[in-house]
């Protein structure tokens, strides 16, 4: 049995940073996401004879720590499935995995996707999206196109907890600019930095508190097309978020980031729709209107710090062929 799928990355518009405590990685706020078109992962996984998994990154064997990612969710599909086989794993990005993408989101998403239909479980879109969740939440939300959220309820060790879309791909047309600023790796993984802000920024408690709140306003300004009040929601949430995890001694931007910023800010002074948004690395995501998109690619792709950029649409949900 094999099974191909095919899924998207996806930026938060509202960011996921913190866990509850309960295990199985339950976030500890809500977010909200836009799925990103133009850019995949694809994800190969055949059942094989072998006595253990084999997974292949970008055309070579995986490192240890992504195999033991990817086998822990395989035992899960393993288990519901009831079978004992192994598999064969082969996955491949075509944006570079440096590029400040959430690579995760979009494996693990395709990994959950693939893995289910090769077990042959019949599973619809949300149980496959509380697999994701458990390996990597903002995968939680790959598994749907457009603009997708995740809440976060008070968690009990293995509850069901999908991600679930809010709207379609064309729903509101505007894009994502996305500003790389290094092509080295990042320094701090995203599961270390949310732990470390958590036991360490005194600002966290503030952070649980806001999220809420920007989550609500955002989703509401998407549903009701503002787009200048989404956009400042947006960057609400991300100077939240870096500055609660910066407390604690988690910085990920870099000099070309603090340019790239200085950047959407003039461009908003002349007049174009530009709010920034960063994750963990230090590349800068630009939320613009569409018929901005051009211009505002130009103007931040001639900044010194910024090495290029990628002008993305909201994306497509996943796919996935058996055969
Ligand atoms: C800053 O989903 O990578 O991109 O659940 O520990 O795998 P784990 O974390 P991950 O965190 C993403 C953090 C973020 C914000 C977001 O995508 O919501």
């Amino acid at each position: 049995m094999k099974a191909v799928a095919i899924a998207h990355p996806n930026i938060a518009l509202c960011k996921y940073w913190g866990k509850q405590k309960a295990a199985g990685n339950y976030p500890a706020v809500p977010s909200l996401s836009m799925t990103l078109a133009g850019l995949a992962t694809r994800t190969e996984i055949e059942i094989v004879d072998g006595d253990r998994d084999e997974l292949v990154m970008g055309g070579g064997p995986a490192d240890v720590k992504s195999l033991a990612r990817a086998v822990e969710l395989l035992d899960r599909v393993r288990e519901a499935s009831g079978s004992k086989k192994h598999v064969r794993v082969r996955t491949e990005n075509d944006f570079p995995t440096s590029s400040g993408l959430a690579s995760s989101a979009s494996g693990f998403a395709a990994l959950a996707l693939g893995a289910a239909r090769a077990f042959g479980l019949d599973w619809d879109d949300a149980r496959i999206s509380d697999l994701a969740r458990q390996s990597s939440a903002s995968a939680a939300r790959s598994m749907f196109g457009g603009f997708v959220e995740l809440e976060a309820p008070q968690a009990t060790p293995g509850m069901f907890l999908p991600a679930k879309p809010v709207a379609p791909a064309d729903f509101i047309d505007i894009r994502m600019v996305v500003c790389i600023t290094t092509d080295k790796a990042k320094e701090t993984p995203s599961t270390e930095g949310m732990l470390r802000t958590a036991e360490k920024s005194p600002y966290f408690t503030a952070w649980l508190e806001a999220a809420p709140r920007i989550f609500s306003e955002c989703k509401a300004a998407l549903l009701a097309k503002d787009i200048a009040k989404l956009g400042d929601l947006v960057e609400q949430s991300s100077f939240a978020m870096h500055a609660c995890a910066m407390a604690a001694g988690v910085l990920y931007a870099n000099a070309g980031t603090l340019e790239a910023l200085a950047a959407v800010r003039e461009l908003r002074r002349a007049g174009k729709s530009a709010w920034a948004t960063m994750d963990a690395g230090p590349h800068v995501k630009v939320l613009t209107m569409a018929r901005d998109a051009e211009a505002v690619a130009a103007v931040m792709g001639a900044q010194g710090g910024v090495l290029r950029v990628i002008v993305a649409k909201p994306g497509p949900a996943p796919v996935v062929e058996v055969g």
